[in-house]
């Protein structure tokens, strides 16, 4: 089709030929009336987008409609946003990049080797179901008149006419519930050993994930989990060995909704943003050492943290609202958070003592090479014996 999906020109993934692959799927199935969903749930527009079966195969999060976004479709964020930014907005996040710290969060993940955010990156898509201003509509009007009347003239108009946003795609992982669905079961109904232990990893993962992200809303149902009760494995049919073999376990951490990381300061307040995971019995445990083996080697090494910040840099700066200076600040909390878990894991601590630890950022000098440590008050970032954040989310 000659002008199939109008975004297949600014959807280019040569070094991933299976997700460009996905993509076209969900172009295809918008050309052919197959349209995303709107999740209703969501706080900000967020979409399931389908092939052209119906399956769900992403969920897509457009720049425009994000809570700080200009064409957020729930209008009550957005007199939040003109009357009082300071009591509604997360005053360490910068407004309006959400798609990037999707983007950012998968791109940590798969760096670190960890394996729990499912696929993310920037894409466009254009959809009738997305929310557009009247303007927009109305000249998308015109250019299907025009369409009609003078085809050739009309030819440059992609066939909606409506123009594409920019988002984040993120792979749509089946079989997983909400992890709190999880959480209250094995508490009534203890996992068996050998799969308690790869839940731990997979936690320990999750937890590495947001405190070097320094995520702000990683509550209990912004993680989900998929669990398959395996009976005494006698009776194994064709599906479940392949199962064992290709996943060599029943359990799997999928890390959703990293929407609201990647701050430019730390939180003032950690109260308003604790990490949920923390009041978790599963916090309390020390990193095991396969997680030590698979992140210090790579953390410990400055060059592996200079590599990070500068994809970083190439993913964060294609946002017309890039700014050098706050990248940069963002960075220093990245690496300050980094120094921090570095230092943990070879002191063999927990999750909790993790959290519990000075913030600190660290900055690049001016000289270059080596960066400048900068020790904040020494207020720990969280604490235990406190009561539940006030303005966990909003
Ligand atoms: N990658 C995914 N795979 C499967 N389900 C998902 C995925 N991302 C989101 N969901 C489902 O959609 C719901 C809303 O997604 P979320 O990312 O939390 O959006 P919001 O930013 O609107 O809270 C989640 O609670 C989850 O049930
Ligand atoms: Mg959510």
């Amino acid at each position: 089709s000659g002008h199939l999906g109008h975004t297949i020109d600014m959807n280019t993934f040569l070094d991933d030929p299976e997700f460009a692959e996905i993509i076209m799927r969900a172009e295809q199935a918008i050309e052919c009336g197959v349209l995303p969903e709107r999740i209703s749930q969501g706080s900000s527009g967020s979409y399931f987008v389908k092939d052209s079966k119906g399956k769900t195969i992403g969920v897509f999060k457009p720049k425009s409609e994000e809570p700080y976004g200009h064409l957020n479709p729930k209008w009550t964020k957005y007199f939040h946003k003109i009357c009082c930014p300071c009591c509604f907005g997360r005053g360490c996040l910068v407004p309006n990049q959400g798609y990037l710290s999707e983007a950012g969060a998968y791109l940590v993940d798969d760096k670190l080797g960890l394996g729990v955010v499912p696929k993310t990156k920037v894409v466009w898509l254009v959809s009738e179901t997305f929310n557009y201003s009247a303007i927009d509509r109305a000249k998308s009007r015109g250019k299907k008149y025009a369409l009609e009347k003078v085809p050739k003239v009309a030819k440059k108009f992609n066939r909606i006419g409506l123009p594409p946003k920019v988002g984040s795609f993120q792979l749509f992982v089946e079989g997983y519930k909400e992890a709190d669905y999880w959480l209250r079961k094995f508490e009534t109904d203890p996992l068996p050993e050998n799969t308690r232990k790869e839940f731990q990893s997979q936690f320990e993962r999750l937890v590495i994930l947001d405190y070097v992200i320094r995520n702000t809303d990683r509550g209990n149902d912004n993680w989900l989990v998929r669990y398959e009760k395996q009976d005494d494995g006698l009776n194994l049919s064709d599906k479940d060995t392949q199962w064992t073999v290709t996943e060599e376990s029943t359990i799997k951490i999928a890390a959703i909704d990293n929407g609201l990381a990647f701050p430019f300061k730390h939180p003032d307040e950690w109260r308003a943003y604790p990490f949920h995971w923390a009041w978790l019995s599963q916090a309390q445990v020390p990193f095991s050492q396969e997680t030590r083996d698979l992140v210090l080697p790579r953390i410990s090494d400055m060059n592996f943290v200079q590599d990070l910040c500068e994809d970083l840099y190439e993913l964060f700066k294609t946002d017309k609202g890039f700014d050098k200076a706050t990248f940069e600040n963002q960075m220093s909390v990245m690496r300050g958070q980094i120094l921090n878990l570095t230092q943990a894991l070879k002191d063999g601590k927990s999750p909790i003592q993790l959290v519990k630890m000075p913030r600190v950022i660290v900055e690049r000098s001016s000289t270059g090479s080596q960066g400048r440590i900068v020790h904040l008050s020494n207020t720990f970032t969280q604490t235990f014996h406190s009561r539940k954040p006030f303005f966990s989310s909003w």
